[in-house]
């Protein structure tokens, strides 16, 4: 694996003289940001030797380095999901790109199902840990040393010192901001009423179908992550509607731009 990273890496720096410290992974109808970004080099998933290519509705495939006010970013629209077919290598495989790029700071979102009863379709939760309940582990099969450590420390998975900035941000602008748990599922199925129920009994506030395996690596890879979901249905007893994609992508349109603003001043506060 190390090789073919290394390969698409190289091939990156190839084509982009500015390599950021920052990478942004956009979640389902979360794209909106890249409009803010400015400078725009694009490279189609299809032409980067080695990366996966993304299939959902919803998800363009591109990676996207630009300006994000002052700092240089690098933004991935559309991801790759485990529940598209596949493995946690391909899930995972940016992330490892990014850690041989030289990135240290990784900014995920996601649309999710809430479970907390005081949450509204729309909210925006910071995530402040995790629970990993997908079938696979990123990091299972031989370790290599050269990215990260055999048993890595997952404490604080979702990086304190962003989150409080964040929450700052939050507070100064009068927006309103969750916080809580993510439980990460395999999908591609919506939660039955139980499941919902089972998800919160066990400590979740959101439930969703990925950045599990990217916040793993990117720990592994010693990056800051720090993550929000968009609530864009609820999984709480009383209020389970069904839920369709179509329904995700727009209430996660409808939130987008808060959430961008909090990841653009975010990155605008730190080194
Ligand atoms: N469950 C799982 N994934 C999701 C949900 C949900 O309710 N909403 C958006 N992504």
């Amino acid at each position: 694996m190390y090789t073919k990273v290394q390969e698409t890496a190289k091939y990156i720096r190839k084509k982009v003289s500015d390599i950021p410290k920052y990478a942004i992974i956009l979640g389902t109808g979360l794209g909106e940001l890249v409009n803010a970004i400015t400078d725009k080099r694009e490279i189609e998933y299809s032409e980067i030797p080695n990366f996966p290519v993304s299939t959902v509705e919803g998800h363009s495939g591109k990676l996207i380095f630009g300006k994000l006010g002052e700092k240089s970013v690098v933004a991935m629209q559309g991801r790759f999901h485990y529940y598209e077919g596949y493995n946690m290598q391909e899930v995972t495989f940016p992330v490892r790109v990014f850690q041989l790029l030289g990135i240290e700071y990784l900014f995920v979102s996601n649309a999710a199902g809430g479970m907390n009863s005081s949450f509204e379709i729309g909210d925006i939760m910071l995530i402040e840990d995790h629970i990993n309940l997908f079938p696979e582990h990123p990091l299972r099969g031989k370790n290599d040393d050269t990215l990260g450590t055999r048993f890595p420390d997952m404490s604080e998975a979702y990086n304190k010192e962003l989150r409080c900035i964040a929450a700052q941000i939050a507070k100064e602008n009068n927006i309103k901001l969750q916080y809580g748990v993510y439980v990460g599922t395999q999908g591609p199925t919506f939660e039955t009423p139980a499941e919902y129920n089972y998800f919160r009994i066990i400590g979740g506030d959101a439930v969703g179908m990925s950045t599990v395996p990217e916040v793993i690596v990117a720990n592994h890879a010693k990056m800051k992550v720090l993550a929000f979901s968009i609530i864009t249905d609820l999984g709480v007893l009383g209020k389970i509607v069904e839920v369709t994609h179509t329904e995700v992508q727009e209430a996660a349109k409808i939130a987008q731009p808060k959430m961008a603003f909090l990841m653009q001043e975010v990155i605008k506060r730190i080194d």
